[in-house]
């Protein structure tokens, strides 16, 4: 795809996360209908209703693209396609359940399973961040000028804003992600725990994060916020160093046990150094 029919991808593709934003926001701090998952795993109304509008617009839009989303997945015809959007209609629904602004619709086209583009519109914040590798990255704040996304410059973690989450099992399994924390925490500048995966990924972006990083991630958590990283000059690998450009989203087989959804997503300047303090504390 060349450039200019990236950038009408992005436009359509923009359209539809606003859309869908619009549908979220419907539900936000008034009492949306909220079932469990999990333990501490939630799904709401807006979740839902979010997915099923991405579903139809998408098929509209882009009907030779196959499509994964959160809640109803994808079959194997969708993911065998060149190009498949992994969508997650609502990032973040702890915080939208609990009246939090930091939620978002993240809508990520992925090239044989690598992100090449991506949209992330968080609506309570008012902020979309999208593009990709070969387009470069944008953040639109609504009052704001447009800003081309960059890295931030932090050379070492002292002096660096890092973020991470903890995944939904973390009561019940040691890979929760506490020995990290613990050990990362006391040697940063600050360290944020914001709660939707697709936006830290975006704050690495526009340079407010000088790195993040997290386990058990999906590809729906991931497509688009990797593709608007790179687009500003991000480096993302997993733990183990692999460049996600290589991997791709999705580990298989013997792999998938050493991916297992961790990823490190830094302005390349601390990554070194952040992967070293993720291993420190793991081993
Ligand atoms: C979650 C958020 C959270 C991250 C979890 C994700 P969801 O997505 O991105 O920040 O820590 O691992 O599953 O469930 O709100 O779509
Ligand atoms: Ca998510
Ligand atoms: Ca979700």
């Amino acid at each position: 795809m060349n450039d200019d029919a990236q950038l009408e991808v992005l436009a359509a593709a923009r359209t539809i996360a606003e859309e869908a934003g619009r549908i979220v926001l419907q539900g936000f701090r008034r009492a949306p209908q909220i079932e469990l998952k999990g333990a501490i795993d939630l799904v709401t109304d807006r979740d839902r209703a979010s997915e099923a509008w991405i579903r139809r617009r998408m098929a509209e839009a882009f009907p030779n693209h196959g499509l994964v989303a959160e809640e109803g997945g994808g079959d194997a015809a969708q993911r065998s396609k060149e190009l498949v959007w992994f969508c997650d209609p609502l990032d973040g629904t702890t915080n939208f359940a609990h009246g939090h602004f930091f939620f978002a619709v993240s809508l990520g086209l992925c090239h044989r399973g690598v992100p090449l583009l991506g949209v992330v519109h968080a609506p309570a914040l008012r902020t979309t961040w999208w593009g990709g590798p070969g387009v470069g990255s944008f953040r639109a704040t609504e009052g704001m000028p447009l800003e081309r996304c960059r890295v931030r410059g932090g050379r070492t973690l002292s002096e660096s804003l890092l973020a991470t989450g903890f995944p939904y099992d973390r009561r019940t399994s040691a890979e929760n992600n506490v020995r990290e924390t613990s050990r990362i925490v006391l040697g940063v500048r600050g360290l944020r725990r914001c709660g939707a995966a697709a936006i830290d990924l975006c704050l690495v972006a526009d340079g407010t994060y000088d790195g993040y990083w997290e386990q058990k991630l999906a590809p729906w958590d991931l497509a688009a916020g990797a593709a608007i990283a790179w687009g500003a000059g991000a480096r993302l690998t997993r733990y183990d160093g692999r460049d996600l450009r290589e991997t791709g989203l999705e580990g298989r087989g013997r792999d998938e046990e050493a991916y297992q959804g961790r990823i490190v997503a830094t302005n390349g300047l601390v990554h070194d150094e952040l992967l070293h303090e993720i291993a420190a504390a793991r081993s």
